[in-house]
């Protein structure tokens, strides 16, 4: 599994683009006012569902991206884990961009979503599929032609893991009793810059960022070489890198019946426990 711990600002310039490229269509396919956001990160999304006029409660696990995410909004940002959330209301819209991939146990965190959605809501959630996108086949060839050599694999044990793709996602949303109201790929093109890129697995970003932080000093520059050499024929005459991308994308609602557990289907956003981060002024 990743660890976020530290990266916050390299996610800031170089993945969070990345990502913010699905954040339209989970605003598009959700309604509020009540909006529910886990794994916020930078808190982009919190901030463009409040544009919205959504009131949003953020949620992160790491404390630098709790601190990024509540500059961005008004709402309340709080630091807590999937798959338990301190939550104890139910809201219009949840939704996770990119971070069910990393919790420790995927199948439960759906289940924390599922109970975290009032009735007739939506649940919206993207993954990165198991058949690499093309930013990620550049960042393999890379490290291939440096020799960069991949510590022991980290992934969930067998029980805990699931199918990184479309047809997995919903595998995981039924097993919460969530109905999919859609199940497909995204695709949208990444434009970063090469220094941009870089600065994201050189900052440790990601299961790539950590790969690279493991090697030597002499294999991370031949990394970098070969990065810098792959991605130049790519740029445009404004140093735009232009990349495709695709997530696996999954839209659901409460099957009927499947109301269960503590939560209680209050009005208000009341969360409790977990650390709540101090609010910024609106921006
Ligand atoms: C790939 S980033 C996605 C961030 C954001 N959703 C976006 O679209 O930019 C993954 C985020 O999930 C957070 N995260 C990782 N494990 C988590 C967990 N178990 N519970 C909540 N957040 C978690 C990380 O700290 C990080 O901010």
């Amino acid at each position: 599994m990743t660890t976020w711990s530290g990266v916050a600002e390299a996610y800031r310039v170089s993945f969070a683009t990345l990502c913010a490229g699905t954040i339209d269509r989970l605003l598009d396919d959700t309604a509020g006012p009540r909006h529910l956001d886990v794994g916020s990160g930078t808190g982009e999304l919190a901030r463009r569902a409040q544009a919205r006029g959504r009131t949003v409660v953020a949620v992160d696990a790491d404390p630098e991206m709790v601190a990024l995410s509540s500059q961005q909004h008004a709402g309340t940002t709080v630091q807590a884990a999937l798959p338990h959330l301190p939550l104890h209301c139910r809201f219009d819209a949840v939704t996770a961009n990119f971070v069910i991939n990393h919790t420790p146990d995927p199948r439960a965190a759906v289940r924390e979503l599922a109970r975290l959605v009032r009735p007739g809501g939506r649940v919206a959630i993207t993954i990165w599929p198991s058949d690499p996108p093309a930013w990620a086949s550049l960042v393999q060839e890379a490290f291939e032609a440096a020799g960069v050599v991949s510590p022991p694999s980290r992934r969930l044990e067998p029980g805990l893991d699931f199918e990184r793709s479309v047809a997995g996602l919903t595998s995981l949303a039924t097993s919460a009793r969530l109905a999919p109201l859609g199940a497909r790929e995204l695709r949208w093109e990444w434009r970063t810059t090469v220094d941009d890129f870089w600065s994201g697995l050189a900052g440790g970003v990601a299961t790539a960022g950590q790969v690279l932080a493991a090697q030597t000093a002499d294999v991370r520059r031949a990394a970098e070489r070969a990065f810098r050499d792959l991605t130049s024929a790519l740029v445009g005459p404004d140093q735009v890198l232009a990349l495709p991308s695709r997530a696996a994308y999954l839209l659901a609602t409460p099957a009927p019946n499947s109301l269960t557990g503590p939560t209680r289907p209050t009005a208000g956003d009341r969360t409790g426990g977990g650390r709540r981060a101090r609010r910024s002024p609106r921006r």
